[in-house]
């Protein structure tokens, strides 16, 4: 692949969970004599945080955050998220037509994790335009270059707003973790930033892809759309199906071969990178039944679209959530909603994840919300 040059590609859905759950397949990038670990890694918050390091690491920064992202904590989270989602349409309804991409999932995901972190609502519009740091090696040299700006800039913000935490702490996470003691508590001040950066990426990025990609994905299959309009029961099973089906991880998850192995009767050899294709293993017809055709009522949860193992998504409860409540509520409200170009016309993002960059919607428009 240009930019990345050659690697191995897991695509069965069985061999991709054995992947995951392998301890000589690493997260962290395992050098060999020819490829030595990039030196500036060091000083990169990002190349430190949970996602790309690997026990004992990875279990103590894990630990640290894990209480913070516990199902019941969020699901009392539905109410604010439910009100956000009321009045970002209630900027969109009386216009009769709005982005959901921009006008919704945007400001929901980000305002949801600014919120839990205690991001000041300010600076949060600067998140979108250096989402794109949480891109790391492997990758194409350009998008590996707009990353390092981004994470520069994120540093700098980091930095600075954990001093005033320290300073003034408040209730939310990032004062949590920026008070958090000594010991088996105690974080780096680069861990710190990798850690806040990552929230806060990975805590809206996918998301956007999840409701904006999945709301076009419903919207194209009209039989589905109105299965899911007679029944909103229906709603997590829908949310976990669209995972599935159109999950934002495209390509896959990097891992890195510790020694030389073998994997599934394939000689590896150290430090080889070794891909995990969720968007193959979510379609592999050997564990789902006819796994290309969307299905509302599918109630599938052993998807991979949320990974597995030691780095299974820490934000699952609060994506499933946000995306339960943005989609169920823009088709509760807008019974009429109708694609405003023809799907084939849409923008597609084109760094690191897979997903509509824009979904322009028309409706009937509906009176002013009363104040
Ligand atoms: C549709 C939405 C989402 C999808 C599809 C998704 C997917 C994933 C996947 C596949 C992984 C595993 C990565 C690996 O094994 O290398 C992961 C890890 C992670 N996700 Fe998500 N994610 C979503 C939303 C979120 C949200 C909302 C948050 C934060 C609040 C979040 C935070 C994280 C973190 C911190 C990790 C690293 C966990 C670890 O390494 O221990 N994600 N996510």
């Amino acid at each position: 692949m240009p930019g990345i040059g050659e690697f191995w590609i897991v695509t069965g859905y069985d061999e991709v969970l054995a992947l995951l759950t392998d301890d000589r397949l690493r997260a962290e990038h395992q050098s060999d004599e020819s490829t030595p670990a990039p030196a500036a890694d060091t000083d990169n918050p990002v190349a430190h945080t949970l996602l790309a390091v690997d026990p004992p690491d990875h279990t103590r920064l894990r630990r640290l955050v894990t209480r913070a992202f516990r199902v019941r904590r969020i699901a009392a989270l539905r109410p604010r998220i439910q009100q956000l989602t009321g009045e970002l349409l209630d900027t969109i309804t009386p216009a009769g037509e709005g982005d959901l991409v921009a006008d919704l999932a945007v400001p929901l995901t980000i305002g949801m994790i600014c919120e839990l972190l205690g991001v000041p609502a300010v600076n949060r519009a600067d998140f979108r335009r250096w989402s794109v740091a949480g891109v790391l090696p492997p990758a194409p040299p350009e998008i590996l270059r707009l990353a390092e700006e981004a994470q520069k800039k994120l540093t700098g913000y980091f930095r600075d707003l954990i001093e005033q935490k320290r300073a003034d702490p408040q209730d939310d996470l990032l004062s949590d973790l920026a008070c958090a003691g000594s010991g088996d508590n105690a974080l780096s001040d680069t861990e710190l930033i990798g850690m806040a950066i990552l929230l806060v990426i990975a805590g809206h990025d996918t998301t956007v892809n999840l409701v904006g990609t999945g709301l076009m994905t419903l919207l194209r299959r009209p039989d589905q759309l109105a299965t899911l309009r007679a029944d909103p029961s229906l709603l997590p099973a829908a949310v976990e199906e669209l995972v599935r089906f159109c999950g934002p991880i495209g390509l896959g998850l990097a891992r890195f071969a510790a020694g030389d192995i073998e994997f599934s009767g394939v000689r590896i050899r150290r430090g080889e990178l070794v891909m995990a294709s969720l968007a193959a293993a979510n379609r592999d017809p050997a564990r789902f039944d006819r796994p290309a055709v969307l299905n509302v009522a599918r109630n599938e949860l052993a998807h991979l679209g949320f990974g597995y193992g030691i780095h299974f998504c820490l934000g699952a409860a609060l994506a499933r959530l946000e995306a339960t409540v943005a989609i169920g509520t823009v088709l509760q409200r807008i019974p009429d909603l109708a694609l405003a170009k023809p799907a084939e016309q849409l923008r597609w993002r084109t760094t690191s994840l897979r997903g509509v960059a824009e979904l322009p919607v028309t409706f009937a428009p509906q009176p002013r919300p009363q104040d």
